[in-house]
């Protein structure tokens, strides 16, 4: 399977499944995880948050009511944050009739459930820490569950894991508990701000209308904190016009909902 390579012009971008292949399938479920996997794409996207009772679960919204049935099912709990709902709780709600008949009584899952997929598809990671100051200590929760799930070692943190957020601190936090973790920052930090991030993060993850080739250039001129190029994976891209765009400019990754496009629009 195709790496990314930071740096390299002779590397097609990898291509991620953004939610997992979640043009497809309900995102962040376990079938779009299986979706993406059907289509021969090996990372998969997703976004962790934390439920009442403290278990890690993988949603994008910080409430439950735009992919889930709670409205239906818990109509007096508005307004349905994540937070307020036990792991229990959210287990009994349906994560996929809002995106098709097809999927109804999808789950949304735990994280533990979600890397248990992705190793047996034989899958890599991307993992966004979402809204984490929401979640106070949900790094080193993260970590932790990780580490007992078999996710921190070598092999795992060679080239099958990467941990982002839009928040700095935490990415900082993570690089700081754990150094072998491969991290990303979402963001476009200015040219003169990237030797900061750099410190702890070795990705720059800007959305794809910030991507130029200058500014990937003068990402992949900066040494992050294993003393190789910081790499550039955008977001979230389905087309294949921007995504030959942006892989021109010479991005590494390419996070997308519809990932075998880009694959396809990309192909060297
Ligand atoms: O992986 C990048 C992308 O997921 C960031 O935006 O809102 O889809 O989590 P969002
Ligand atoms: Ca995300």
């Amino acid at each position: 399977p195709a790496q990314a390579g930071a740096g390299s012009p002779h590397r097609s971008p990898v291509p991620v499944a953004h939610r997992g292949a979640s043009g497809y399938a309900p995102e962040n479920t376990l079938a779009a995880v299986d979706k993406a996997d059907r289509l021969g794409i090996d990372w998969v996207e997703n976004d962790v948050q934390r439920t009442k009772d403290g278990e890690l679960i993988v949603i994008h919204d910080t409430t439950l009511s735009r992919t889930t049935d709670v409205e239906q099912r818990f109509p007096d709990r508005a307004p349905w944050k994540v937070s307020d709902f036990t792991a229990k709780e959210i287990r009994t709600l349906d994560a996929g009739s809002w995106f098709d008949a097809e999927y109804k009584g999808a789950k949304v899952p735990t994280q533990k459930e979600y890397l248990d997929r992705v190793s047996r598809n034989g899958q890599r990671l991307l993992l966004e820490l979402k809204a984490p100051e929401l979640y106070p200590g949900i790094e080193r929760q993260t970590l932790k569950e990780l580490r007992r799930e078999g996710w921190l070692d070598r092999r795992h943190t060679r080239n099958k894991l990467i941990i982002q957020s839009f928040n700095a601190d935490t990415v900082k936090k993570v690089h700081d508990y754990k150094p072998q973790v491969k991290t990303g920052f979402l963001g476009n930090p200015k040219v003169e701000e990237l030797a900061s991030y750099a410190k702890f993060s070795d990705q720059i993850n800007p959305r794809h209308a910030a991507v130029t080739k200058d500014y990937v250039d003068a990402i992949h001129a900066v040494k992050g904190p294993r003393h190789r190029p910081l790499e550039v994976f955008t977001w979230t891209v389905d087309d294949a016009s921007t995504a030959k765009r942006v892989a021109d400019a010479g991005v590494d990754g390419i996070i997308s909902n519809k990932p075998d496009i880009i694959r396809d629009a990309t192909a060297k």
